[in-house]
């Protein structure tokens, strides 16, 4: 497979790094007319169904699915595309079985200027050596040394929150964001808050903000332009880090990175290890944002259910404020049924595309090989076939007993098959501490009739931070 220049570098001109013309290894798309038979919609001459889809990409897809069922042709950023719904669209797409999709020339057309050759972005064998390698980091004793900093910054911070004061408003979604990026500089980098950190931060949310800009030509003065600054800011700075990290590694997930090997014993070069840590930090960082945000939300709106999670926190910790030990998060249930519900409602992830390699079928519809495929979770999730009543928040769906009698494919929030989420387990794990911090704090309440318009592209927020009242319980 040939390998892409990162961004204006390698003779490649960076308006092609994400064009089929830049990438000629990819799976050329079939021409308008191959897609005719597939039911669906054009949309406006020019810009397709491209601005009704981000307008509001829910009411879009349940309207289109109403009308064209399960399997249905849009038209978006000048190329038909089809969309899958459902649980076995889901199965068929994410485990991959006859390895029939790619997500190099799904996502690489979006996130290929900016974060090219992370893990999500590679297919197949290649995908599967670096996958192995990196999993290192993932592995208990480092877990471990994550959890103590989760612990420490988390307690800090959300101690701090309100500057004392007993009660206050605090728009949840920004102070769980500033948490966030102030736990990666710590766990992920290993590197101290402070304006080293602040100057990265920016850079990184400079380029996170470009991923969607409807400018894709990194022009000056542009989205594009700056989030193409920060990556280059962010390959320098890492590439020096990377040599320190490896004469001595610290307990952050870069020094596992850093010392990462594939099967063959040697290490990643250091281009790969720097393109991994820059797309894992993306990767991590908005979508435990929004799922906490999402689940916080329904606790404010379920007091009952923020009770008992309270209890389990403190029955867990033993006390507010102290550290939830490594060993005791498996204790917190009701916290992860509660996590996976919020999950389900709002799912961060809410497109995953793919091209496909192969011509296929599915479900009587000819697809021709170098379609792009969309799945869509958030349809999915709430299906009342699925889920009955799934505007109604309700842990108690994830029971092993729930779990077993649905489809395994009802529920993809982590995606699913080769390429599900790497990050599982810390973003469960990064969840049920921030829940006890928060919790065992705090008392949260919405004021009567709030009721939150939310952002649901390219990943969910709420668009006035949610606006939450916190009463001090401890
Ligand atoms: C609630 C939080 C998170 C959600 C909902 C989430 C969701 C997802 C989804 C849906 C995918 C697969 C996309 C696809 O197949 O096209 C994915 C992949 C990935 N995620 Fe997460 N993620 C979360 C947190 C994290 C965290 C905390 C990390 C790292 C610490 C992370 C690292 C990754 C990586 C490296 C991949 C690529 C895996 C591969 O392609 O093999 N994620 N994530």
């Amino acid at each position: 497979m040939a390998s892409l220049a990162p961004a204006g570098q390698g003779g490649l001109r960076a308006a092609d790094i994400q064009t089929d013309r830049g990438n000629p290894h990819w799976t050329r798309y079939p021409g308008d007319r191959a897609l005719d038979a597939i039911p669906g919609e054009d949309g406006w001459p020019l810009v397709g169904t491209t601005f009704m889809q981000l307008a509001d990409p829910d009411r879009f897809a349940r309207t289109m699915l109403a009308q064209y069922g399960p399997v249905y042709r849009t038209r978006s950023f000048g190329q038909r595309g089809v969309e899958l719904v459902g649980p076995d669209a889901n199965e068929l797409v994410l485990f991959d079985r006859e390895r029939l999709f790619s997500n190099e020339q799904g996502w690489g057309p979006l996130l290929n200027l900016l974060f090219p050759r992370g893990l999500m972005l590679m297919d197949h064998e290649a995908h599967r050596i670096d996958r192995r390698a990196l999993q290192v980091a993932f592995k208990p004793e480092p877990m471990k040394a994550y959890c103590d900093l989760l612990n420490r910054d988390i307690a800090a911070a959300t101690q701090a929150w309100g500057a004392g004061a007993d009660r206050f408003g605090l728009r949840m979604y920004d102070a769980i964001k500033a948490l966030t990026l102030q736990t990666a500089a710590t766990s992920f980098l290993g590197i101290p808050l402070g304006p080293e950190a602040d100057r990265l931060n920016h850079a990184f949310t400079a380029m996170v903000q470009a991923a969607v800009t409807p400018i894709r030509r990194p022009l000056p003065f542009t989205a594009m332009g700056r989030g193409v600054a920060g990556r280059r800011m962010l390959v320098d700075w890492f590439t020096r880090l990377l040599a320190e990290r490896r004469a001595r590694p610290g307990q952050d997930m870069f020094s596992q990175f850093a010392l990462a090997t594939r099967d063959d014993g040697s290490l990643l070069p250091a281009d790969v290890v720097v393109d991994h840590m820059i797309f894992l930090l993306m990767a991590a960082h908005d979508t435990i944002t929004s799922s906490f945000t999402t689940l916080i939300w329904q606790l404010a709106q379920n007091p009952d259910w923020q009770d008992r999670l309270r209890s389990e926190a403190l029955a867990t910790a033993g006390a507010a404020g102290r550290a939830v030990a490594y060993a005791d998060l498996a204790r917190m249930e009701l916290t992860e049924l509660a996590f996976k519900e919020a999950l389900r409602i709002m799912p961060p992830v809410p497109a995953m595309p793919r091209r496909a390699l192969r011509d296929f079928s599915f479900k009587g519809h000819h697809i021709p090989a170098g379609t792009n495929v969309g799945i869509n979770p958030a349809l999915v999730h709430a299906d009342p076939a699925l889920w009955p009543e799934p505007d109604r928040f309700d842990p108690l769906r994830f029971t092993p007993d729930k779990v077993a009698a649905r489809h395994k494919y009802a529920w993809v929030p982590f995606g699913g098959g080769a390429h599900m989420c790497l990050g599982l387990h810390f973003a469960t794990m990064q969840t049920r501490i921030l829940a006890h911090h928060v919790l065992t704090r705090y008392q949260i309440t919405a004021a009567p009739g709030y009721r939150p318009r939310w952002q649901a592209w390219p990943i969910p927020r709420p668009r006035d931070g949610l606006q939450l009242e916190l009463r001090r319980i401890c």
